[in-house]
């Protein structure tokens, strides 16, 4: 063969690798409001930025009729690319071979490419749209995808590792983006669950479709298994990277650094009236977050999910910080089991990432009743507890109004390692609410009153003047300063500047053990 030929024959190859499965395949994929997998790798990085691997590796089957179907690539398109300037190593499965379902040949080159990124210390995006193990390969594609889960495990909080589903990943497959820090799915066109509808049907007689049992809203607002349920494809994929936009390439790097021209001395009038004075007003937490951040960049994560509480990024001054807020407008941002866990792994995220982390306070304590208690409500709190304990990034709280019980040891008080502990004159902080404190203290008084009734509520404005108040909490030293609402955003900076260069650590251990 001449050396002409040689490169005819390499240049065919490549056309028939990116052929996937066929224009008839790739057609019906279209048709399923789908791209292909190299479609989506195109979206998601910078022009000309991806270098493919593996493009060549066929699976080694032979049963089922399979030695003569074989297809460039087997189903995964892999390799390192650049977004936004930033190395990521990608794999995104196609589903036009063999459905994207994972053979041993698949798998490896899954391996490879986060091996890869493990070494280099760059992020993992999977983007999932698979059929899952491949049923002609057996039990090899199930080792194919138990490879994957150890390098999940191995990789995590040492690179950031994005989910990103965009078709059906079900039975174990699921199990991979689950280990991941991040999952973002596509409305109408992904789906997760361990078992499908027609188990679903067999085993417990219940009747749904897919989109009903792991549709992305569902996986968004009930189980909490996808961070983001976005609007489509192209949505996704902006949304993916601007979450990258928000954290380090690894865990011994700082988020990068962004001008947003947002003054840091900025104040805002707005806040000093932001809290009702009726303590049992709800107001929306995030007006106060978008107040003092740089101006649109708080990027909400697990938005759908345990609405209590509030978790994304955003930037102060240009640096990113976490921010987990209590919502006065949801449950009266009362702790629940759901909003402790979707604290807790955030925090545990920003942790290991070295994102400092922010926490806005207003919480009346843990959610009463029989179904919290029943369903673990102690070892749920108690993940947030450990999470916030165990975190030794920058950690600052602005405590807004309510900081009662046990709530306010956990929502990063200086007691378990807040660094620099804000209150504003609205704070309430007190070992319980007044009314519950004063029917408990004052038992006897109320009982022997000629109107208990009154006597609650005298006792209790006593109570509220007495204690529900920052000054206690202040003279104590466990609060840093009481500052006026409006002057949050200045101090917040200054106080992030100021721990820039802080360290603190564990004592050496093996890992902790968190109450799971
Ligand atoms: C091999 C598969 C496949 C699989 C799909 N295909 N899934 N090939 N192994 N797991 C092939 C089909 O034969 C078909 O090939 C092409 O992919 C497209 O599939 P369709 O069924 O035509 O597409 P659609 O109607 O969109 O349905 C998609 C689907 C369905 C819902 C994913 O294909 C499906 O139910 N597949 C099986 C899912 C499953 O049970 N997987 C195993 C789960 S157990 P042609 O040649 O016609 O294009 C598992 C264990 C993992 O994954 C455990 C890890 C610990």
């Amino acid at each position: 063969m001449s050396l002409e030929e040689k490169l005819n024959q390499l240049e065919q190859l490549r056309d028939r690798a990116k052929l996937g499965g066929g224009a008839d395949r790739v057609e019906a994929q279209h048709k399923k409001k789908k791209l292909t997998a190299r479609e989506r790798i195109e979206l998601l990085v910078d022009d000309n930025s991806f270098e493919e691997f593996d493009m060549f590796v066929t699976h080694r089957s032979s049963d089922f009729g399979l030695a003569d179907k074989k297809y460039l690539g087997d189903g995964v398109v892999t390799g390192c690319g650049k977004i936004s300037g930033r190395k990521v190593y990608i794999f995104s499965q196609d589903f036009t071979v063999f459905g994207g379902s994972l053979s041993e040949a698949h798998a490896e080159k899954i391996c490879k490419i986060m091996k890869m990124a493990l070494k280099v210390g760059a992020p993992v995006i999977g983007i999932n749209d698979s059929g899952g193990a491949r049923i002609q390969e057996g039990v090899v594609s199930l080792g194919g995808y138990a490879d994957i889960f150890l390098l999940n495990t191995l990789a995590s909080g040492v690179v950031p590792q994005i989910s990103v589903i965009l078709g059906p990943c079900a039975g174990g497959a699921v199990y991979s983006p689950a280990i991941t820090d991040f999952v973002l799915m596509s409305k109408g066109t992904s789906y997760m669950f361990v078992t499908g509808p027609n188990v679903v049907k067999t085993v417990t007689h219940e009747q749904v479709t897919s989109e009903e049992l792991g549709g992305a809203m569902v996986h968004a607002s009930k189980s909490g298994v996808a961070h983001f349920a976005c609007e489509n494809e192209a949505d996704t994929i902006d949304k993916l990277k601007k979450l990258l936009s928000y954290i380090p390439q690894n865990n011994c790097e700082d988020p990068a650094f962004i001008d947003t021209g947002d003054p840091a001395d900025r104040e805002e009038d707005v806040l000093n009236n932001i809290v009702p004075e009726n303590p049992n007003q709800p107001y929306d937490i995030k007006d106060v977050i978008n107040l003092v951040v740089d101006k649109d960049t708080f990027f909400e994560v697990h938005e759908e999910f345990a609405q209590n509480i509030v978790v994304g990024f955003a930037r102060l001054g240009g640096r990113s910080v976490g921010i987990i807020a209590n919502q006065p407008a949801v449950l009266a941002g009362v702790l629940s089991i759901r909003s402790s866990t979707k604290g807790a792994r955030f925090i545990r995220f920003c942790d290991a990432f070295n994102i400092p982390i922010l926490t806005f306070e207003d919480v009346p304590g843990f959610l009463p009743g029989v179904d919290q208690e029943h369903r673990g409500i102690i070892l749920n709190g108690a993940k947030l507890l450990y999470a916030y304990c165990e975190a030794t990034v920058p950690k600052v709280t602005v405590i807004t109004r309510k900081a009662y019980g046990g709530a306010y040891d956990v929502m990063n008080s200086k007691h378990v390692r807040g660094d620099m502990n804000y209150a504003w004159p609205t704070a309430e902080i007190a070992v319980m609410g007044p009314k519950g404190a004063v029917e408990i203290i004052f038992k006897k008084d109320i009982a022997e009153a000629a109107d208990a009734e009154a006597e609650v509520q005298k006792k209790t404005d006593e109570y509220r003047e007495k204690f529900a108040n920052p000054y206690i909490a202040a003279s104590r030293g466990y609060i840093d300063d009481v500052i006026e609402p409006k002057t949050t955003r200045p101090r917040l900076i200054r106080a992030f500047e100021m721990l820039q260069t802080k360290k603190d650590a564990n004592p050496p251990k093996k890992h902790g053990n968190i109450p799971l």
